[in-house]
C-alpha cells in the first residue's frame, strides 16, 4: 500500500468530470486500499478518486467516530437518485481545500445507488453527517468543490489567501 498525493485547489484536475467504472479488477482494489490509507492518514472522513489524480467514479468514506472501529465504505459509480429537505452543514471541510471551513446548504436526506467494491449493487439511505459526506464526495465526481456552494465573497477571500500563499512559496502567513 502507498500514500497518494492529494490534489488541492486551484488544481484544474479537480474540475474534471469522472468516468464510470466498468471493470472492478485488482488494480482498482489496490487503488481503493491506497485511497483508504491516504484518507486515514490525512486524516479525513471521505475521499474521491479524482482527489488523488484518478478521474474515475469512485469514492470512499468512513464516518465512524475516531475512537471506534474503522468502518470503511466504498462506492463505485454512485448516483444520488433522491434528495429532500434542507440543512446547513456546519464547518464543512475538504482535503483538497486546505485550511478552510464553511457552512454549506445541503439536502437533509439522500438516496444513493452505487456498487460496492465487490461489484454488488447497493442502495444507501442517508441523513445527518453521512448525507452531507455523500453529497460532498459525489460533488467531487462531478468536478464540484464545496467552496462552489458558498457565497461569492467568502470564496473570493479564500482564493486570494491561496494565491498569496502560492506567491510566497506555499508558506502560510
Ligand atoms: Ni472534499
Amino acid at each position: 500500500m502507498s500514500i497518494l498525493d492529494i490534489f488541492t485547489y486551484p488544481d484544474e484536475f479537480l474540475r474534471h468530470p469522472t468516468q464510470d467504472i466498468d471493470n472492478i479488477d485488482g488494480n482498482l482494489q489496490e487503488l481503493i486500499d491506497d485511497m483508504a490509507q491516504t484518507m486515514y492518514l490525512a486524516p479525513g472522513i471521505g475521499l474521491a478518486a479524482i482527489q488523488v489524480g484518478i478521474d474515475k467514479s469512485l469514492l470512499i468514506f468512513d464516518v465512524a467516530p475516531t475512537d471506534e472501529q474503522r468502518d470503511l465504505h466504498v462506492l463505485i459509480n454512485p448516483e444520488i437518485v433522491e434528495k429532500d429537505g434542507n440543512v446547513l452543514s456546519e464547518n464543512e471541510g475538504c482535503l483538497s481545500v486546505p485550511d478552510f471551513r464553511a457552512s454549506v446548504k445541503r439536502a437533509e436526506r439522500v438516496l444513493v445507488n452505487a456498487y460496492n467494491r465487490e461489484g454488488k449493487p447497493i442502495r444507501m439511505e442517508a441523513d445527518g453527517l453521512l448525507a452531507i459526506v455523500l453529497q460532498h464526495e459525489i460533488d467531487h465526481l462531478n468536478g464540484t468543490l464545496f467552496i462552489d456552494h458558498i457565497s461569492a465573497l467568502k470564496r473570493e477571500l479564500y482564493k486570494r489567501r491561496i494565491k498569496k500563499q502560492l506567491r510566497h512559496g506555499g508558506t502560510a502567513d
